[in-house]
């Protein structure tokens, strides 16, 4: 059992998960690439990669005899607690920054959920949030474990789609760093249960220079990660000024031969029409920041041309426009 829910019942499924992993056409050739694929996880029932930790979270805390949740959010991850508390039938409390995208606060809504517009950053909405010390399960990012448990079968999946090998490189879009942790940990009890090896993807999170922390800490050989004052990003997701488990995500980097990367706030918006234009795939802002990531990754000879590499692209560029 490499999944925490122990009774199918409870298992509050939309059907999440099983992305395609495209193998580029295009845009490798522009990078000088042999191989580059795209995990695109804008096809998860809420269009992102948020499904899967918030299936997996609320899930195992029904089964816990949880009534009601609530967490603080970039945006996706609201509409995703949204949606899954609609199928279970309990209340979700959402608390977003108050210049997230309309969209958002607009999908939380339509499932159900009663949502709180917050002055600042994500930090901030998580603080308002604690203020009103409601009666529901905090689902804030990694600060309960079962969000990380669903971002396993990230790993799960890209091993599976690769005949259980395992690509040189994941480049991940980084803000509390669920992906990271969870691809790390999947890969660890893929080992464990005799599906791979030993051999592991160098881990790479990519940032906006606009809240960069993860890069700064992952910079100065730092074991923790100090808050990142006034972050502004547009790849909403990544703004993520203290991320609480700052020492699993960096020692995940540290131990894959991994790294950070990054790269302008100006890059974002022309790399998500590049990728659009080049493959046919709307990514999300955050994705962006990971393609302009590999890109500076190249440039700097961090990745090699005869590599095998994935980004995620964990959201679907519609509900940002
Ligand atoms: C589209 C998108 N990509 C990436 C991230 C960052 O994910 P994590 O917090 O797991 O690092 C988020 C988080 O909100 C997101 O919405």
């Amino acid at each position: 059992m490499l999944l925490p829910v122990k009774s199918p019942s409870f298992i509050m499924s939309l059907g999440e998960g099983a992305t395609p992993l495209i193998l580029t056409r295009r845009l490798n050739t522009h990078f000088g690439l042999h191989v580059l694929r795209i995990k695109d996880e804008s096809r998860n029932p809420t269009l992102s990669f948020k499904d899967r930790g918030l299936c997996a979270a609320i899930s195992k805390h029904l089964e816990l005899g949880a009534e009601a949740f609530a967490l603080p959010s970039a945006g996706n991850a609201a509409v995703s607690t949204s949606a899954y508390c609609a199928v279970a039938g309990v209340p979700a409390h959402i608390f977003m920054p108050e210049d997230t995208p309309q969209q958002f606060f607009n999908d939380c809504k339509m499932y159900g959920a009663v949502t709180h517009s917050t002055p600042g950053t994500i930090s901030d909405s998580g603080r308002v949030m604690r203020q009103e010390n409601g009666n529901w399960v905090d689902l804030s990012t990694t600060k309960e474990p079962y969000r990380v448990e669903g971002k396993k079968t990230l790993a799960f999946e890209i091993a599976e789609q690769l005949e259980w090998n395992v690509p040189d490189v994941i480049i991940c879009p980084t803000g509390g760093g669920t992906a990271l942790i969870g691809i790390w940990k999947g890969l660890e009890e893929l080992e464990a249960i005799g599906l791979i090896g030993k051999e592991r993807p160098r881990l790479y999170a990519a940032q906006s220079e606009g809240c960069a922390p993860v890069v700064a800490a992952f910079e100065s050989n730092a074991s923790t990660i100090k808050a990142w004052d006034n972050g502004q990003t547009q790849a909403y997701g990544l703004r993520v000024p203290s991320p609480f488990a700052g020492r699993l995500i960096l020692a995940a980097l540290r131990r894959s031969g991994g790294g950070a990367i990054a790269i302008t706030e100006s890059e974002i918006v022309p790399t998500r029409h590049f990728v659009a234009k080049m493959e046919g795939i709307d990514i999300c802002p955050e994705a962006a920041v990971a393609i302009a990531g590999l890109r500076n990754l190249i440039e700097s000879g961090m990745v090699d041309h005869d590599e095998d590499i994935v980004v995620l692209n964990t959201g679907a560029g519609v509900k940002y426009s």
